[in-house]
């Protein structure tokens, strides 16, 4: 982290309404724009929140989910404890990680995924990264999410996205890739929003 990028992202307005809000972080404010715009969380959901750290997506599916709710976190690296909310350690492209999924909970009504590589700032190979990352991402899904299920997932733009759209077009019937305000200007990234899993 340059002394720059600290000093842009202390300018940065959501920033500074995660840190007010208490939000673990910015990107909260992505998945509360997602889901008010397509609503793919509802109360007492089960949510597997895959690349959760350091855990703002989670708060937030927490807050919708309710008690009577579910929400299960993975991520290779470790969380402070959130109340309420289930975690697993583990690296989503080992088949262990998945089947300690399993292990948790039987079928999930919605999977995201923000999970980003290591950025190494080559384009191409950061992209191949992250398509990689959202191609296991939707390999967890097909095995737990329940039929008309959910799905999110952050890929960063590139050549292979739109083999990778068509994969999940054909697993989903509602799909969008869409772009949430609170997404950086400068940012690759983009959200898949699939809903209604064809089991
Ligand atoms: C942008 S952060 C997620 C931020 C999170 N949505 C939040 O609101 O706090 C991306 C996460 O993906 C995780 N990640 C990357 N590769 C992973 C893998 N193979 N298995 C599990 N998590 C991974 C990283 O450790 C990192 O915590």
């Amino acid at each position: 982290m340059t002394k720059r990028w600290i000093s842009q992202r202390k300018q940065d307005g959501y920033y500074k309404l995660a840190k007010k809000a208490g939000y673990r972080s910015r990107s909260a404010y992505k998945l509360k724009q997602i889901n008010d715009r397509y609503n793919v969380i509802s109360s007492g959901d089960t949510v597997v929140d895959l690349g959760c750290a350091p855990g703002g997506w989670l708060q937030v599916a927490w807050d919708i989910v309710g008690p009577g709710g579910t929400v299960l976190g993975v991520d290779i690296q470790r969380i402070d404890n959130l109340e309420g909310v289930r975690f697993i350690r583990g690296d989503v492209t080992k088949t262990k990680t998945l089947e300690e999924i399993l292990s948790l909970i039987s079928k999930a009504d919605v999977v995201l995924s923000d999970m980003s590589p290591n950025i190494t700032g080559h384009y191409s190979m950061d992209h191949a990264k992250s398509v990689g990352l959202a191609e296991s991402a939707l390999e967890i899904a097909k095995k737990i999410l329940r039929e008309d299920g959910n799905f999110v997932v952050k890929v960063f733009q590139g050549d292979l996205f739109e083999d990778y759209f068509r994969t999940i077009k054909s697993n989903f019937s509602f799909t969008k890739a869409h772009s949430p305000k609170a997404s950086r200007k400068q940012s690759s990234e983009i959200y898949i929003i699939a809903k209604g899993f064809k089991g």
